[in-house]
């Protein structure tokens, strides 16, 4: 299975497809959706980037809980994170979200690479479908990286 991670290019037009939603119904629809998003998340507090997220139970809690339900509409389920979006964009606002913490490519590599630790426990799901969910996340967290190594500052548009 080839999950690359590959750079992000400041100021550079970010291209992403939304996932194929035949890898939603792969992993198990709803139940298998939130399975690998808190296994995810268990992992992340392992992580180098822990400190970016809240470290009180329940607003962790929180955080898992939504971030399961954006993963559930995005890979083409039922509509359930909409009402979080208030009437903005989905995208946009998944990448207007990120602004408030200062991520780095660094973060965002740990990020990845956290999320593919958790897809490579993923059993019975075709390595293809995996792929084309791989090249969403890719490209999508291309646009939650806002803070360079040179120190600038660079809020991408979609
Ligand atoms: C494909 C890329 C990504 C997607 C789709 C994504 C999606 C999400 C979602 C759905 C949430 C919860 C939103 C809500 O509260 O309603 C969230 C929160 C968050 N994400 Fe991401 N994310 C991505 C990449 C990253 C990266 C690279 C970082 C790097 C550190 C990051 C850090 C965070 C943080 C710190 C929070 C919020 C925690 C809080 O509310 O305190 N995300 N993300």
């Amino acid at each position: 299975m080839k999950l690359e991670i590959t750079p992000v290019v400041k100021g550079e037009k970010v291209h992403f497809k939304n996932p194929d939603p035949a890898f939603y119904e792969a992993i198990g629809g709803k139940e298998g959706m939130e399975k690998l998003m808190y296994s995810f998340y268990d992992k992340i507090y392992e992580s180098d980037i822990a400190h970016f997220f809240p470290q009180d139970e329940e607003e962790f809690d929180e955080v898992k809980f939504k971030n399961s339900k954006f993963f559930i509409q995005i890979c083409g389920g039922p509509k359930v994170y909409e009402g979080e979006a208030k009437g903005m964009d989905l995208d946009e606002y998944m990448v207007r979200l990120h602004d408030e913490f200062s991520i780095t490519e660094k973060s965002r590599i740990e990020w990845l690479g956290t999320m593919r630790e958790a897809l490579e426990e993923v059993e019975g799901v075709d390595e293809k479908l995996i792929e084309d969910f791989w090249s969403y996340l890719d490209n999508f967290s291309k646009l939650t990286v806002n803070t360079f190594s040179d120190g600038s500052k660079y809020y991408a548009n979609l």
